[in-house]
């Protein structure tokens, strides 16, 4: 079966290392092919992760790079129509809901290519998330959709497609954590630096771990302003650590040195075991990613998500996910009762076939597809 794998901003690449891992245990059956379509550019938001996660290197690199929505996903689409013309894959398969996978699935469905589309079904009923229009829109020109969780089977069959192109396979993002779990010895080397030394000061402690780049988040002066005041306040009390997108650099340095927060540990943004090495023993996540939201679910460590709704309402119902608010004194006053242990939900354990075998099930669908 000759697949191409269409990735190219950060969190795709969690999740196609189990998928490529997997097609690569049923030797003679997949011919793979990867392209990146540089969404993602700097070294600590695309290669770190290729090293890290042992991703094999692209077989094309289209380098679309950053640019308004249209003009990004535009230049994508026909760059990814040129190689598929020139591979003809039988099967594309696209990875959650950045420009990156609505490009690929476009480009593969104009060529009447078969479209997989991994983490299918999530709904935020938001459409002013950019996220939200390319799940529609993904979804609707696929032909195999692997769900992470029955609510995803559920908005799937709302919206009208046939269950018979649905298969609920789990996370294949918790396929890749559970992976990373397994590796102690890498989890107590971090790399970025200055962090090392962070964490041995921290063992024992309480502290806070944030990540922020939605735009409804960063774009605005205002809201990131009251976001990041928030945050200066918490770090009276508890450390806290903050791995900053590149996004969310820029807004920052536009609000300018006055209002630059102190007190908080700013770094650039961190390779995945960094990240994790920080996530497991943090008291609270405050974050607005999608796939955070998940891995504090697995992990069963307490987490804030910084929006007014989620597209991955299992992390509440489930997990140990809540929503909280973008403001100032509401935001602190939410993380700090969350640091005193007040307002966690119970871990009940990780979410139904979110086992770390998501990958495997997917590839045998395909096969029987
Ligand atoms: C994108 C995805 C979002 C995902 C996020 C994960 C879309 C619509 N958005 O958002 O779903 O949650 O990635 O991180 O696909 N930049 C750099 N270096 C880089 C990449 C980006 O400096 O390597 C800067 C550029 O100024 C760019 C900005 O970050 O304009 C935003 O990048 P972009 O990929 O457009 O959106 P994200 O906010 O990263
Ligand atoms: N992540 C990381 N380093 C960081 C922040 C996040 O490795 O500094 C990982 C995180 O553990 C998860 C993924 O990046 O696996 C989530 O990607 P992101 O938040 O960029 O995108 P989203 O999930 O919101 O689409």
């Amino acid at each position: 079966m000759r697949v191409m794998h269409i990735v190219g901003a950060r969190p795709n690449f969690m999740k196609v290392a189990p998928v490529i891992r997997a097609m690569d245990g049923h030797p003679g059956r997949f011919q793979q092919r990867l392209v990146h379509t540089g969404q993602h550019y700097d070294y600590q938001m695309s290669a770190l992760f290729f090293e890290e996660l042992h991703i094999p290197q692209p077989d094309h690199n289209l380098e679309i790079g950053s640019g308004p929505h249209g003009v990004q996903t535009g230049h994508m689409l026909a760059e990814c129509e040129r190689v598929m013309q020139a591979e003809r894959p039988e099967w594309v398969l696209v990875y959650g809901d950045t420009n990156s996978a609505l490009a690929g699935s476009l480009a593969a469905a104009k060529l009447h290519i078969a479209v997989a589309h991994v983490e299918a079904g999530l709904r935020s009923f938001d459409r002013s998330m950019p996220e939200e229009v390319n799940r529609i829109v993904t979804d609707q020109v696929s032909d195999l959709l692997f769900t992470p969780s029955q609510d995803g089977d559920d908005n799937l069959a709302r919206e009208g497609i046939s269950p018979a192109k649905v298969r609920l396979v789990g996370n294949v993002m918790v396929d890749s954590l559970a992976a990373a779990q397994a590796q102690e010895d890498r989890l107590q080397h971090p790399i970025a630096p200055g962090l090392a030394d962070l964490m041995a000061r921290l063992a024992g402690h309480l502290y806070v771990l944030v990540t922020l780049h939605r735009p409804s988040n960063v774009d605005d002066p205002a809201t990131l302003g009251a976001i990041l005041s928030a945050l200066v306040q918490v770090a009276g009390a508890a450390p806290v650590v903050f791995p900053v997108h590149p996004r969310t650099q820029e807004r920052m340095k536009a609000l300018g040195p006055a209002r630059w927060p102190g007190g908080l540990h700013l770094f650039e943004p961190l390779g995945y075991f960094d990240f994790l090495a920080l996530m497991r023993k943090a008291a609270v996540v405050v974050t607005d990613s999608g796939g955070v939201q998940e891995e504090t679910t697995y992990l069963g460590v307490p987490c804030l998500t910084v929006r007014p709704n989620t597209e991955r309402p299992i992390t509440i119902t489930h997990g140990t996910n809540r929503l909280a608010p973008p403001g100032g004194k509401a935001l602190a006053l939410a993380i700090m009762e969350t640091l005193e242990g007040k307002g966690a939900a119970k871990h009940k354990g990780p979410p139904p076939l979110w086992d770390g075998h998501a990958a495997e099930r997917i590839v045998r669908a395909m096969l029987d597809s």
